[in-house]
């Protein structure tokens, strides 16, 4: 790895620091995805992590990983991401809320982890994986560096079929104009099959979700709305409300399907 990958410097950011200052108001302070803590718990749910060492893959602005770390006493919590906005905005809460001893942040650009084989009990992530094109390769990634034994927990935004997305739902991608690599549970778990998982399985959250975005909304319609844009301006609040029409289409379709992901690398004990 060379110096400037460590840095992350040399990858465009997607998610800069307006989309983290607009996200806050819609979702919650260093949240770059919805549901807040409870919804994390949900993922998390049943799993014990006293102890453990956590990777949150793709953590963005850090809110998640913070929580991880305040709720579940992990021994330690690594978030990882490839942009840099975001990981200075997750070092510096990390410092305001005096967490550091057990929180790392680390930025690179997409490709090989910085991390050793074997090296966590727990991989998190919260609606990251929905950047990375190549499944196959990601969840090769994620068992190489668990621990055998250890667990995959994870949420993302995935498309209900394989082949080419609906207009509806090209449009709203356009909307986004984020890199969407969207692909459908059966996708998902014979990526993470293929890689070794066991125990695979992925719980549709489409149903909970739907109706949240609608509550989204309409609040960044109404109450949220002076507050967003004093956040961002009226220009970038007016352009989010159109792609949250776009996005709310395709949920009411069932074609946009946030999904749970749980799977196991054979071997040890679990968390
Ligand atoms: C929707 S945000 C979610 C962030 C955080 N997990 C949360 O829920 O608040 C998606 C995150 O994935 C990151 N990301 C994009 N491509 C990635 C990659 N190849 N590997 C890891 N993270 C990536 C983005 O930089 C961004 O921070």
């Amino acid at each position: 790895m060379t110096a400037e990958s460590e840095s992350g410097a040399e990858h465009e950011p997607e998610y800069d620091d307006t989309a983290i200052r607009f996200l806050a108001v819609v979702w919650g302070d260093g949240y770059l995805s919805p549901g807040g803590p409870e919804e994390v718990d949900r993922v998390l749910s049943g799993l014990d992590l006293a102890g453990k060492s956590v990777l949150d893959f793709g953590c963005g602005a850090g809110g998640i990983t913070l929580h991880i770390a305040k709720k579940y006493n992990p021994a330690e919590v690594v978030g990882y991401d490839v942009e840099q906005p975001v990981i200075d905005r997750a070092r510096l809460a990390a410092v305001r809320e005096g967490l550091t001893a057990q929180v790392r942040f680390i930025a690179t650009p997409p490709g090989t982890l910085p991390f050793d084989d074997d090296e966590f009990d727990l991989v998190f992530s919260k609606d990251a994986m929905i950047h990375v094109d190549d499944k196959e390769w990601l969840f090769s990634e994620l068992f190489r560096v668990l621990k055998p034994g250890g667990r995959l927990a994870a949420s993302d935004w995935l498309i209900a079929h394989d082949g080419e997305p609906s207009s509806e739902m090209q449009d709203y991608i356009a909307a986004e104009g984020l890199r969407f690599g969207m692909a459908s549970p059966q996708r998902y778990l014979q990526a993470m099959t293929a890689a070794g998982f066991v125990d695979v399985s992925a719980e549709n959250r489409n149903a909970w979700y739907r109706e949240v975005a609608r509550g989204e909304l309409e609040r960044l319609s109404g109450p949220l709305h002076a507050q967003a844009v004093a956040a961002v301006g009226e220009e970038y609040v007016a352009k989010n409300i159109r792609t949250w029409g776009a996005m709310q289409k395709v949920l009411d379709t069932g074609e946009h399907c946030p999904t749970h992901l749980r799977g196991s690398k054979p071997g040890g004990g679990h968390p």
